[in-house]
């Protein structure tokens, strides 16, 4: 039995513009976005009160799905790093950018690099026919469990929070999924943008949503994680699991969920895998969490 817990898009409000410069560019877009309603939808407060119940819960490890930050300032992403930390070591915590991590371009050293312990290769040694992570995907591989950490975050125009994978990360990826397939692990991929056809969502899509979809029926998964749509979602590509948590430091906000996470636990059962998935959420009364739903899943194995 393992224990994966799953926050997303917590959106880190601690922030302001120390230099006015830095708005001169699609920047101002999501600072004016920010001022207006997203100041009151994401609160520190929440964010609180969803690491004091994780704190409580029995896991092995935490993964975050993307979008840390808002606007990509630099001294966003050091508070990210920071609030990072604030959830465990790199080995107990994996991380991939959303596409507010790379709303504008940033060097690395001043952006998502800051956060590189927790997207690197951990307990898996790459066969030489399988390219180096770069730094995605990248795997981190945890007894009879993987999870491969994928980038979609790509610079966008404004209004645009589209995302995109690329043909060399989807060739990476199929390679890496094929391997981890013939071990019999339990794979997990994580990636920012719901890999799912989503009608009227072209302005938020993963762009390259089929070609993901080719990449998972070829050399298979067990589950994909994602973030960015601040609901609760259960979707599939063929057989696999696709699911999508809310925002971790979110108000109910029209359709948007109110805060939540989920934590999942994996177990082999017979010829295939079983999956609970557990959901805690932000209570009625907005002072602590609980336990809010779930479902069980039966996942066909490869092998044992
Ligand atoms: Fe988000
Ligand atoms: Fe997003």
């Amino acid at each position: 039995m393992f224990a994966l817990a799953h926050l997303s898009d917590p959106h880190l409000a601690d922030w302001s513009v120390d230099r006015p410069a830095a708005l001169a560019n699609k920047r101002i877009t999501g600072w004016l976005s920010w001022r207006v309603n997203r100041h009151r939808i994401h609160l520190p407060r929440v964010l609180d009160l969803m690491q004091a119940d994780l704190a409580e819960q029995p896991i092995d490890h935490i993964a975050v799905t993307g979008d840390l930050v808002n606007i990509s300032l630099p001294q966003e992403f050091e508070g990210a790093a920071r609030w990072l930390r604030s959830l465990g070591p790199a080995n107990k915590v994996t991380v991939i950018p959303g596409n507010h991590d790379a709303y504008v371009r940033v060097r690395g050293d001043e952006g998502i690099g800051r956060w590189r312990d927790y997207m690197t290769d951990l307990g898996w040694e790459r066969a030489e026919s399988v390219p180096a992570a770069d730094p995605f995907p990248f795997v981190r591989r945890m007894g009879r469990l993987a999870l491969i950490g994928l980038s979609s975050a790509v610079p966008t125009p404004p209004l645009y929070a589209s995302g995109t994978l690329g043909t060399a990360q989807l060739t990476a990826l199929r390679d890496v999924l094929a391997h981890l397939g013939a071990e019999g692990v339990f794979r997990i991929v994580l990636i920012h943008h719901p890999p799912l056809y989503a009608k009227g969502h072209r302005r938020k899509a993963l762009t390259d949503w089929s070609e993901f979809g080719d990449v998972m029926r070829a050399a298979g998964a067990e589950l994909v994680l994602h973030g960015h749509m601040h609901m609760a979602t259960l979707g599939h590509i063929d057989k696999i699991p696709v699911i999508g948590v809310p925002s971790a430091s979110a108000l109910r906000w029209h359709n948007r969920d109110a805060a939540a996470y989920n934590i999942y636990r994996v177990a082999p059962a017979d010829s295939a895998w079983k999956l609970a998935v557990e959901i805690r959420g932000l209570a009625s009364t907005e002072d602590h969490f609980a336990p809010s739903g779930g479902f069980e899943l039966t996942i066909p194995a490869l092998r044992h």
